[in-house]
């Protein structure tokens, strides 16, 4: 079975489990950071050398502020509680995102995990926190007419190379994989730049719901689809085609 190089999971429908059970959406938080830990430990046992998890999208900012307060505590909970582990598993935690809107001490937290984790050699662990696509675009468009200006690059030299390497997920490879929960259909400011040949993959599952089975199922499609890149594929009989 041909396994991605990097998933990235788009990991929505906790509000909508915890409605389900009569519970405030938050409860449906705590549960699927649970359900994120074990996905962790599956993709980390697999031999999956990247997985980028969407935490907390930049348009996030915008629920009620108890909501993101909640967000933001159960992550800080997690990292504090976690790091540890994600040492034993020789995991490396990262995270992108604009950490400037971030709580202070919630950013702190971060910063330890990402340096304790540093010299792991595992799976490579991505939190796309506070983070938006355009945003990271607006960025790196920013950071290349700043290398212009002064008179380090020039116009002619900015290829896709130089995008790639200016976006906040380089080196980490493109995503091979884009997993969603929950039944929407849509990238919502995800990795729009880095998805252009990604696989999709959609469940109806909720997030609170996915189990390391439902990856089984979602890796199996994976492996079953044939990847192109615009290209034709090696067996196809050319000389079939009428002049
Ligand atoms: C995904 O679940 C988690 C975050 C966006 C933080 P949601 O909170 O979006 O759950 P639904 O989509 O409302 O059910
Ligand atoms: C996307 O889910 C962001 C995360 C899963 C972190 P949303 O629930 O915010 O996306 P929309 O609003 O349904 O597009
Ligand atoms: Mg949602």
């Amino acid at each position: 079975m041909t396994l991605p190089k990097h998933i990235a999971i788009i990991m929505d429908g906790n509000g909508r489990w915890a409605q389900l059970k009569g519970r405030p959406r938050t409860f449906g938080h705590v549960k699927g950071t649970r359900v994120a830990k074990k996905i962790i430990t599956a993709c980390s046992k697999k031999g999956i050398k990247n997985l980028t998890l969407y935490a907390f999208s930049t348009e996030n900012w915008f629920r009620p502020q108890a909501e993101v307060s909640l967000l933001m505590t159960i992550l800080r909970r997690y990292l504090k509680r976690e790091t540890e582990n994600l040492i034993k598993e020789n995991i490396r935690f990262s995270v992108i995102g604009d950490l400037s809107r971030v709580p202070k001490d919630v950013a702190e937290t971060i910063g330890k995990s990402i340096e304790a984790t540093s010299k792991c050699t595992g799976l490579n662990l991505v939190f796309a926190l506070s983070y938006g696509s355009r945003q990271e675009i607006t960025e790196a468009v920013r950071s290349i007419a700043a290398r212009v200006e002064a008179g380090e690059l020039s116009a002619d030299e900015i290829d896709e190379s130089v995008i790639n390497s200016s976006l906040s997920t380089y080196p980490t490879p493109d995503p091979d994989l884009i997993i969603r929960t929950s039944g929407e259909q849509r990238l919502s400011n995800f990795l729009m730049w880095q998805a252009a040949y990604s696989e999709f993959y959609f469940t109806d599952i909720l997030w609170p719901n996915f189990t390391e089975s439902h990856l089984d199922e979602a890796l199996h499609a994976f492996s079953g689809r044939q990847r192109r890149f615009g290209k034709v594929s090696a067996n196809d009989n050319l000389e079939k085609f009428p002049n």
